[in-house]
C-alpha cells in the first residue's frame, strides 16, 4: 500500500511527530506533503522519510477564522490541489492528518477516486474552532473519508456530538518507541548542571508550545501560592516555543514571572529537541491545559521517561492516566487546586517514585509504537478497494 500523507504544517506540532512515528513504517512506500516549509520537513528528511512541500505558502485559513476569511485563501487552495492531485497518482491512500489536510485531501479524494483516511487529532468543538469550519470539517469527513482515526476517545466523542459519522470513527491512541525515552543518568546531571539547577531542587517541567490554552499561566500562578518554604524549593522549567505565532502570550507570561518575584524561580528554554533528557531531569512534569487535550503527547512521554506527571482534568487526558497509580489530574485552570496538589506532592517522595515506576511500565505496554502502527494498518487495509 503507497500513501499519500497530506499535512499544513511545517512546524513540528505534537500531531506532526505523531505522523512522523506512523510514517516510519512506510518509509519506502509514501510521500509527506507538506502545505509549508518547515523545521519539520528537516526532521523528516533525517529519518528518510520522504518529504515534498507542496507551496512556499499555506492556506492562510486560522482554525477559528470564518468560512469567509478562509475563501481568501481560494487561490492557494486550488494550486495546492493541483499538486495534489498529480501526486495522488502514485499512491493508493490518501491519508489527511490535520483539518486543513482534511479539505484538501477530501478535494483530491473525490477528483482521483483514491480512498481518504482523516486522522482526526483535534477536539472538534467552539472552543478551538469557528461554526463554519466545524460544519466543513464533519461535512467533509462524514462525506469524503473511508475512516476517521481519532487519536482519542474524548475527540471522537467531540466528533460525534458535532455531527460527525459514529460508524466511520475508531479510536486509536498514538504510539510512542519507549528505546527513544531512555536516557543516560551522567548526561541528565550534565544537563542539570548546564541549566544551572543547585542540588537538592525540585525541578517542574512543562513541555508544550506556549499558548494560551496550553495554561503555562496556571502553573505559574500555581507556584506562586505555594507557601514561601517550598516555593523556594521549586525550579520551573518551560519547555517549549510561541510555535503558531502567540508571541503575545510569551510576553505576558514573562511579565507575570517577573510581577509573581518568580524570576529566579522559572527558566523559559525555547523549543528543545532533547525532550527525553530535559523530562527525566525533571522531579515532576505539569500539564495544564485550560481547554480539553485531544490527547496530550507530553503526558505520555514523561510517563516513559520515568517522571511522575499531574495532568489537567479534561479531554483525552483522563484516559492516559489513573489518579493516584500512574499519575494525578488537576481540574483545568485552578491554579490553587494546582498549588495544593504540588505542596502535598512535594512531601510524598516516595509515592512519586512509586506512581511514576507504575506509570513507566503501564506506558510501556499501551502506547506502544507498534501497537498503534498495527491498528492503523488494519484500518487502511479495510479502507483500499477490493
Ligand atoms: N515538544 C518538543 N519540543 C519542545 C516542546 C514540545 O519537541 O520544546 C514536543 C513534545 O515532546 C510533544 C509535542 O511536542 O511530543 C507536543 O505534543 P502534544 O500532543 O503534547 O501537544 P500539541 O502541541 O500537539 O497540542
Ligand atoms: C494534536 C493535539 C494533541 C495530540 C496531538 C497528536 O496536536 O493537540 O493533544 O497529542 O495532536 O495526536
Amino acid at each position: 500500500m503507497r500513501i499519500l500523507f497530506l499535512d499544513q504544517s511545517g512546524k513540528p506540532g505534537g500531531a506532526e511527530l505523531s505522523l512522523m512515528d506512523l510514517a516510519q513504517a512506510y518509509r519506502d512506500r509514501c510521500l509527506v506533503a507538506l502545505f509549508e516549509d518547515g523545521p519539520f520537513r528537516d526532521r523528516l528528511e533525517q529519518v528518510q522519510i520522504p518529504v515534498t512541500c507542496l507551496a512556499a505558502q499555506g492556506m492562510k485559513v486560522s482554525k477559528d477564522s470564518s468560512w469567509w476569511q478562509s475563501l481568501g485563501s481560494i487561490g492557494g487552495l486550488l494550486s495546492l490541489l493541483k499538486q495534489c492531485l498529480r501526486l495522488s497518482r502514485d499512491y493508493d491512500l490518501l491519508y489527511a492528518n490535520t483539518s486543513k489536510a482534511l479539505v484538501l485531501g477530501a478535494l483530491t479524494s473525490k477528483l482521483s477516486g483514491r480512498p481518504l483516511v482523516y486522522h482526526l487529532r483535534d477536539i472538534l468543538s467552539r472552543e478551538h474552532f469557528s461554526r463554519s469550519n466545524l460544519r466543513i470539517a464533519v461535512t467533509l469527513a462524514n462525506s469524503c473519508a473511508s475512516a476517521i482515526i481519532a487519536n482519542s476517545q474524548a475527540t471522537r466523542d467531540a466528533f460525534i456530538q458535532a455531527g460527525g459519522n459514529a460508524e466511520l470513527c475508531h479510536v486509536v491512541y498514538n504510539g510512542f518507541d519507549p528505546a527513544q525515552y531512555k536516557t543516560n543518568a551522567e548526561e541528565v546531571q550534565w544537563l542539570r548542571k548546564e541549566l544551572g539547577i543547585p542540588a537538592g531542587q525540585f525541578v517542574i517541567g512543562h513541555f508544550s508550545r506556549l499558548s494560551p490554552w496550553k495554561g503555562q499561566h496556571v502553573l505559574i500562578d500555581a507556584v506562586a501560592q505555594m507557601v514561601p518554604e517550598l516555593r523556594s524549593r521549586i525550579t520551573v522549567l518551560l519547555v517549549g516555543s510561541a510555535l503558531f505565532g502567540e508571541d503575545d502570550y510569551v510576553e505576558q507570561l514573562q511579565q507575570r514571572v517577573e510581577q509573581l518575584g518568580l524570576g529566579e524561580r522559572v527558566q523559559f528554554l525555547g523549543f528543545r529537541s532533547d525532550i527525553s533528557q530535559l523530562m527525566t531531569a525533571c522531579e515532576l512534569v505539569v500539564h495544564s491545559s485550560t481547554s480539553p487535550e485531544p490527547f496530550g503527547r507530553v503526558i505520555v512521554e514523561a510517563m516513559l521517561c520515568g517522571t511522575p506527571v499531574v495532568a489537567a482534568q479534561a479531554g483525552g487526558a483522563v484516559e492516559l492516566i489513573e489518579p493516584e497509580a500512574t499519575g494525578w489530574l488537576a481540574p483545568p485552570g485552578d491554579a490553587v487546586g494546582l498549588s495544593q496538589l504540588l505542596e502535598r506532592l512535594l512531601g510524598e517522595p516516595e509515592l512519586l517514585e512509586q506512581v511514576a515506576l507504575q506509570a513507566r511500565g503501564v506506558s510501556r505496554d499501551r502506547f506502544h509504537l507498534h501497537q498503534t502502527q498495527q491498528q492503523v494498518e488494519q484500518l487502511l487495509e479495510r479502507c483500499l478497494p477490493l
